[in-house]
């Protein structure tokens, strides 16, 4: 695709992969609409993209909020004229076990809030985002494109049973947990039956 003078829109461009795509964007000739939670940032990111000779604007929003969303593409789309590209980046990870075990107790879990605030932004956020930007592109009529950033493959996957016990926890990856499932499958008539934890 040609990006020249095309409008990207990137959520997550206050730092980090979302500045540095906007960045590469605009010294490629991309108007850029960065949008983030932190707003000293997330203007500087903008005063960087300006100064490689595009439009740039910098849009505080919690990509979470689904009226928030609505308003800030519907204002992209006036100041830009376009939407062209939306990267779907912003997310969060908050870094905790299932269930923490010691000496064979129970010592911790990881809290709703902390899985609830992962759900809201790394799904629902890219869900809203991805949604609302296909209205205006549809609208618009000149066709779009939505890119998503995904962890790779390596996911902090953990395991416990298969037969095994509590202390065989360990990192999993995704192809070694297909693996087990099927080979546990296919030698076995009652199949896999442990539990996961993600
Ligand atoms: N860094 C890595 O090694 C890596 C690897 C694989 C995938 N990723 C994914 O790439 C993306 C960017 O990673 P990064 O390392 O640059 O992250 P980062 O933490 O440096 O930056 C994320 C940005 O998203 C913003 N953000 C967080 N919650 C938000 C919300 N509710 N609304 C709007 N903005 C919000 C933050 O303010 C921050 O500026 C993430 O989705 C991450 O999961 C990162």
């Amino acid at each position: 695709m040609q990006i020249k003078d095309k409008t990207i829109v990137i959520t997550g461009a206050a730092r980090g992969i979302g500045r540095a795509l906007a960045l590469r964007f605009a010294g490629q000739g991309a108007n850029i609409a960065l949008l983030d939670l932190n707003a000293a940032e997330l203007e500087a990111a903008a005063k960087q993209c300006v100064a490689l000779g595009v439009h740039a604007s910098a849009y505080t929003v919690d990509v979470s909020s689904e009226t928030r969303v609505a308003a800030v593409l519907d204002q992209v789309v006036h100041d830009f004229g376009a939407l062209d590209v939306i990267v779907n980046n912003a997310g969060i990870v908050k870094d905790a076990l299932l269930v923490k075990v010691k000496d064979g107790e129970i010592v911790g879990k990881m809290t709703l809030q902390q899985w609830q605030a992962v759900i809201d932004v790394n799904l629902t956020g890219v869900f809203l985002c991805a949604r609302e930007a296909a209205v205006r592109m549809i609208k618009l009529a000149k066709g779009g494109v939505i890119v998503g950033i995904a962890e790779r493959l390596k996911l902090p996957v953990r395991y416990v049973g298969l037969g095994e016990n509590l202390e065989d926890l360990r990192p999993f990856d995704a192809r070694e947990f297909a693996e087990a499932l099927f080979s546990k499958s296919e030698s076995s008539a009652d199949s896999a039956s442990g539990s996961y934890a993600a």
